[in-house]
């Protein structure tokens, strides 16, 4: 029987194997969410193995949160372990479909979208853009005739390897710069390359959203790091990465996003020494270093690096040209070798015209001076929602940089209530569940202030209070 599911060749222990194929049953919802899992028994005499081997697999869902056990009654599935219903119905497709939670919410059509953590694109200089766009095809009159090469334009690689050397003394040449099709392209192919099944990644709490789909269908072992307004708790860095030994820590350390916090430089450096002694690899994602409402951030981990454990995702897509899509990894020859090859399996390569039209713009001087008006209206836009929100008694840390709002909600708020009404109300926001890797944090939301305009973000916001109020007020009622 199913003992064939289990194959001799394979280079996995038995246990593995049979911890891959229980995890690949409950995703596809053979078990439902809190559903009793087979006796350690049932399952040993199924498969043809020891008890002992069943026992070991299921020690491993339990650590990995993929079933819990209930007063010693047995195994049973722990929410979030399975994947979305529309998926499970149909078993072909259920076997590909993998979670983007992020890109559902933000297919809902809303007018206050605090879920978007983008730009309003009436805050970029668009005129002079098209004029970019005309004067490209003047310089390269071939260059819709053109493919890009895998790695990435070498003209553009060449100035940004200039660029961050004068911003960050980087020691980088052309050879170590990838260009990708957005940083959600790099950090897929970085997982792609690195992870594979079982392979413990170390993951801010709360972090990027689909940075956890992303390790999450790569099979890894999740292991969350608590972020603070200060950074990280070294010692749990430390004892986290003694004890798991994880292929990769993903951070997202300046004006983190969903968070908003900044690590310091001191840990900075402290963490790059950590991850060269137990030999972690530190994935560096960077979307938003310029979007500063005070002093400019600590330089990237990259600068830090002298042992090529730091590899680091830059995105020049939200605020500079989200059409374009342009961003670039930058990290050691021996590891984008492999990088290279695995974006040729995606693409070719990003196509060349946006890589032209960036390089002409990012680099031009009306670009360095746009900057400093975004940040003076990101500044004026985060302080609306605080000033919109001083009333309500939620709390937050007032983020230095970046997007968005964390917020804290009253522990008692039904968040899917919360969500509901305010959609009715064509409002959206981010349930912090979905940017947490152990899927909690259920009284906290993400609020963006970059992509609504200041009619917009005043008028939202009272929507939204008024929405929470009415679902709170209804609730004591109910209690009465
Ligand atoms: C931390 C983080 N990483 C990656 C991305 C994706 O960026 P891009 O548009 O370059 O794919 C975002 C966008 O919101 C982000 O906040």
């Amino acid at each position: 029987m199913k003992k064939d599911v289990l194959s001799n060749v394979h280079s996995d222990k038995l246990f593995e194997q049979v911890y891959d194929y229980l995890l690949e049953r409950i995703r596809r919802g053979e078990w439902k969410v809190h559903e009793k899992l087979p006796s350690i028994r049932v399952l040993a005499a199924e498969f043809e193995v020891h008890r002992l081997t069943v026992f070991k697999a299921y020690q491993l869902l339990k650590q990995n949160r993929k079933v819990y056990v209930k007063d010693k009654s047995g195994y049973y599935v722990q929410p979030g372990s399975t994947l979305p219903l529309a998926a499970q119905q149909d078993p072909i497709v259920a076997a590909y479909v993998h979670e983007s939670c992020l890109s559902e919410i933000h297919q809902v059509e809303a007018v206050y979208q605090f879920s978007k953590a983008l730009l309003d694109p009436n805050l970029l200089p668009n005129r002079y853009f098209s004029e970019y766009v005309k004067k490209v095809f003047d310089i390269y009159p071939k260059v819709l005739g053109t493919y890009s090469t895998t790695q990435g334009d070498l003209e553009l690689r060449e100035a940004l390897c200039r660029y961050f050397a004068d911003k960050h003394h980087f020691d980088l040449t052309k050879d170590e710069i990838l260009i990708t099709s957005g940083s959600q392209e790099a950090i897929d192919l970085i997982a792609r390359v690195l992870v594979k099944p079982r392979d413990t990644v170390l993951l801010e709490r709360p972090t990027y959203s689909p940075a956890i789909d992303v390790f999450r269908r790569q099979g890894a072992n999740i292991v969350p790091i608590d972020i603070y307004p200060d950074g990280y708790r070294l010692d749990q860095v430390e004892e986290l990465m003694q004890k798991y030994k994880p292929r990769l820590f993903y951070l997202n350390p300046t004006f983190q996003n969903p968070t908003g916090y900044t690590v310091p430089a001191e840990q900075r450096k402290r963490i790059v020494d950590l991850a060269a002694q137990y030999q972690c690899l530190l994935v560096e994602d960077d979307p938003c270093p310029d979007i500063y409402f005070g002093e400019e951030p600590p330089p990237p981990f990259f600068a830090y690096d002298t042992t090529g454990c730091a590899i680091y995702i830059r995105s020049f897509s939200k605020y500079i040209a989200p059409g374009l899509s342009i961003a670039m990894v930058a990290c050691r020859p021996s590891f984008m070798t492999y990088l290279v090859k695995a974006k040729s399996l995606s693409d070719s390569g990003t196509p060349l015209l946006n890589q032209k039209i960036f390089l002409h713009y990012f680099f031009s001087e009306r670009m360095q001076q746009h900057l400093e008006k975004l940040r003076t209206a990101l500044a004026i836009r985060k302080e609306i929602m605080e000033e919109e929100l001083s009333a309500t008694g939620w709390q937050w840390n007032s983020p230095a940089g970046g997007f968005n709002l964390w917020i804290k909600l009253p522990e008692s708020t039904p968040m899917e209530g919360l969500l509901g009404k305010s959609m009715e109300q064509s409002i959206t926001f981010v349930p912090g569940s979905i940017c947490d890797p152990r899927r909690e944090l259920n009284s906290w939301i993400r609020m963006s202030y970059s992509y609504l305009n200041e009619l917009q973000l005043r008028e939202g916001l009272r929507r939204f209070v008024s929405v929470f109020r009415q679902l709170s007020s209804g609730r004591k009622s109910d209690h009465l």
